[in-house]
């Protein structure tokens, strides 16, 4: 029954990318970063690269991509660009000014590229697709180390959509999507240890199917696996996620994320999905 389900071609998916010309770590903005260890810049292009062809070629979603730009290394992680929806892209505006630097450039991406954009309140921080996910009609909001609450809760009413808000008390997992990961289906990736007792009773009643990670695989950032249709691309090292997913008939693919897990990101951070 599960093979059947592999062999279902996925709607076609747009998502943008940014290759990571100028990626490193180049200041500490969360417990992940240290300049102190270096990237490996060949290492990066290749995780990168290994990326980029599985989601255009094994996958075949439309890959987009923004320029890099010198000064700014954490553009590679589109998925904090903003929050799109059909035609409209909610702007991000980042809780620390190293990444606020950014906002222009996506700016510039989103209406060159036909988007209308919508900006949040000056006062509020929102940090796009890294903090609110889709999970089937609902929305899940992450909030507390980025996004503010009152942020997450306004895009909700922006989009007319319930929108069940997170609070986030684990610094290492500071954005939503390193700890949730929502998969088509009515099952959800998550790591209990990122959320507040309510919070892991809200996901418990939300999620029909929830797979819970736990802290080793959490760290080798498994919730911020890639998911289109029934293809997870996700972290090499987390065999028990990888068994969780395959038995439920997922067509999983795994890559090494080692250098962009150095600036606090994976699979899900380098992807916008449009
Ligand atoms: N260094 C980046 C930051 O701290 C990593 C962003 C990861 N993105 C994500 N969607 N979780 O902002």
């Amino acid at each position: 029954m599960a093979n059947k389900d592999l062999t279902l071609k996925t709607e076609p998916v747009r998502c943008l990318m940014c290759p990571p010309d100028y990626f490193g770590v180049e200041y500490e903005i969360n417990p992940w970063m240290d300049r102190r260890r270096q990237v490996d810049k060949d290492k990066a292009s290749r995780q990168w690269d290994a990326l980029y062809k599985v989601l255009s070629q094994d996958i075949g979603a439309g890959v987009e991509l923004a320029t890099p730009n010198l000064g700014l290394p954490d553009l590679v992680f589109t998925a904090n660009a903003g929050l799109v929806v059909g035609q409209t892209a909610i702007a991000s505006r980042f809780r620390h000014p190293e990444r606020a630097r950014e906002e222009p450039n996506w700016r510039s991406w989103f209406e060159a590229n036909g988007y209308k954009m919508f900006h949040l309140p000056d006062n509020l921080h929102f940090e796009g697709q890294g903090d609110v996910l889709a999970f089937g009609d609902v929305l899940m909001g992450g909030y507390g180390f980025r996004s503010d609450l009152e942020a997450v809760r306004l895009v909700g009413d922006l989009l007319k959509k319930k929108l069940f808000a997170l609070e986030l008390v684990d610094p290492w997992f500071y954005h939503l999507d390193t700890c949730f990961c929502p998969l088509n289906g009515g099952a959800a990736l998550y790591y209990p240890g990122a959320f507040t007792e309510a919070g892991r009773r809200l996901i418990e009643a939300c999620v029909p199917d929830p797979i819970v990670v736990d802290r080793e695989e959490a760290h080798h950032f498994v919730c911020n696996s890639v998911v289109i249709g029934r293809n997870v691309v996700m972290s090499c090292n987390c065999p028990k996620a990888r068994e969780e997913l395959q038995t439920r008939g997922y067509q999983v693919h795994e890559l090494d994320f080692s250098e962009f897990l150095k600036a606090g990101g994976g699979a899900k951070c380098l992807v916008l999905i449009l």
